[in-house]
């Protein structure tokens, strides 16, 4: 791929890694050194113009909207809680796809004397999704492991991503109702988009052509 500006790409360790590898592989652009191993937080790669920045997942939108990269790949859990200021999300790369659903236990009745308790991480999307249904209900903020909240009593409900359904079935509880499809998009910082549309678009053109072959595979 030929590309006359460089190029920033955020990425994150895990899943959405181990599947958007295969995608920029595609693109000819590979890391120099194995991010799930390495220790640096800035790697080369195969490209000269090309570096990748590895970060939290959750700070994939703000590293882009900040133009401190160009793309990223993010899921679109986290988009939906950053609200997606200052970012394009021109493709939908069909990794690490899942629902965000609301969950409880199977026999769960909503209480009279207070409002329904919600646990979850994504604040904003459940506070949006019960809004829309003129239910009041109280948010409370948690970091991980929401399947237990229900469990021992903090929260009556928990708002979660389910893949397989395994965690919530291993825990007693039921997925309830579905809020969201997610999988992986790719960002861009809007004014990349502007500045260097020769380079992004060559990329994504590439990156599409990918996703096309893998799904038609
Ligand atoms: C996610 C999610 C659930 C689990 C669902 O957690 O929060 O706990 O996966 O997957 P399943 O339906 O296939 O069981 P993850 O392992 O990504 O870690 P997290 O708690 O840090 O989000």
């Amino acid at each position: 791929m030929n590309l006359n500006a460089p190029l920033t790409i955020a990425l994150s360790k895990g899943r959405i890694l181990e599947q958007t590898l295969p995608l920029l592989a595609h693109a000819g652009i590979a890391p120099l050194e194995d991010p799930e191993t390495s220790r640096k937080l800035i790697l080369e790669t195969t490209h000269p113009q090309v570096k990748f920045v590895i970060i939290r997942a959750s700070d994939v939108p703000t590293y882009v909207q900040y133009g401190a990269a160009d793309l990223g790949v993010s899921g679109k859990d986290v988009l939906l809680e950053h609200g997606g200021e200052g970012l394009y999300e021109p493709l939908d790369l069909g990794i690490a796809r899942c629902r965000l659903m609301v969950a409880g236990k199977p026999d769960t009745q909503p209480p009279t004397s207070r409002r329904l308790r919600i646990a979850t991480k994504y604040v904003h999307s459940a506070e949006r999704y019960f809004a829309a249904r003129g239910q009041q209900v109280e948010i409370i903020k948690l970091y991980g492991s929401m399947e237990l909240a229900p469990l021992v009593g903090l929260a009556d409900l928990i708002v979660d991503l389910v893949e397989s359904g395994n965690t919530l079935k291993a825990n007693g509880l039921v997925p309830l109702e579905h809020i969201a499809d997610i999988s992986s998009r790719l960002v861009v910082n809007k004014a990349s988009w502007k500045m260097k549309h020769e380079t992004v678009n060559a990329l994504l053109t590439l990156l599409r052509e990918a996703v096309t072959t893998r799904s038609a595979g």
